[in-house]
């Protein structure tokens, strides 16, 4: 694949458990890489990501004013931006019944418009450069909910369905739009929630970065608005 050398790569939800391990492939392929988030990254990450790359905390990136002002601050530094990839997001699981219609708000507004917003404040510089990609985070579960799961799959459909319409509406420029859609990752967090469960069916995150890393790549400038499973082996 080609080097990332002199791209600039945002990564939202950066200093997440997927984000960073997005963020890590990137880097090592050459890319600057920003990262955005609300809380502050770990000590550890930050040490890790310095020099030309860029980290924003205290970044709502469901408000665009937020967004606008976080994208604003990273061009200033880098002057331009090839690709981004929303990472941001969130799960809850919970029925109907003994739920909260605000989870469904909630949600939505992790899942599904953190990535609408992002790509929103984006697009004028790709847009002005002719050239980039965006790669949105869905999830393979969104195919068909479960018991508990309406509000998840819900937004991370709506994921796949703002991947298909911004691919179309971008189809005369070289800007690529495409999802990738991860099984269960091999989380802290899941490994905390599921202690019982088998994980070497879990699909890992530097494994998905790859997969990111190629669409993000100039060899993937002929796959736009696909929706991309990656389950690992699970
Ligand atoms: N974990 C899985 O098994 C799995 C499976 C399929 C798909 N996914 C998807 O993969 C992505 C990453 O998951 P993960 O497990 O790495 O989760 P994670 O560690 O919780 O990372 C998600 C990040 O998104 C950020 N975020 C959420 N809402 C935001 C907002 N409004 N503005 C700015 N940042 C926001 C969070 O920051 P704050 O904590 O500061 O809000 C967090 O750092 C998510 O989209 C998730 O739905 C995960």
């Amino acid at each position: 694949m080609s080097s990332m050398q002199g791209r600039v790569v945002i990564v939202t939800g950066g200093f997440g458990a997927l984000g960073s391990a997005v963020a890590r492939k990137c880097s090592a392929a050459g890319a600057t890489v920003a990262m955005l988030g609300r809380a502050p990254p770990s000590a550890t990450l930050a040490a890790e990501f310095t020099g030309p790359h860029v980290l924003l905390s205290g970044v709502d990136l469901a408000r665009l004013d937020d967004a606008s002002k976080a994208i604003a601050t990273v061009t200033a530094r880098t002057a331009r931006i090839d690709a981004l990839i929303n990472v941001a997001g969130g799960f809850r699981s919970e029925t109907l019944e003994h739920g909260d219609v605000a989870t469904w708000d909630l949600m939505f507004h992790m899942n599904l418009k953190t990535a609408v917003v992002a790509s929103k404040a984006v697009l004028p510089y790709l847009l002005a450069s002719g050239r980039g990609r965006i790669v949105n985070v869905g999830a393979g579960a969104a195919a068909r909910a479960g018991a508990g799961m309406g509000a998840y799959t819900a937004s991370k459909a709506g994921v796949e369905r703002l991947t298909e319409s911004l691919a179309a509406e971008l189809g005369a420029h070289d800007i690529t739009v495409n999802s990738i859609l991860p099984g269960v990752i091999d989380t802290p967090q899941n490994r905390a929630d599921m202690p019982d469960a088998d994980v070497k069916r879990w699909v890992q995150p530097d494994a998905i970065a790859d997969v990111v890393l190629f669409l993000v790549s100039d060899e993937a400038r002929a796959v736009n608005g696909a929706s991309v499973r990656v389950f690992g082996r699970g």
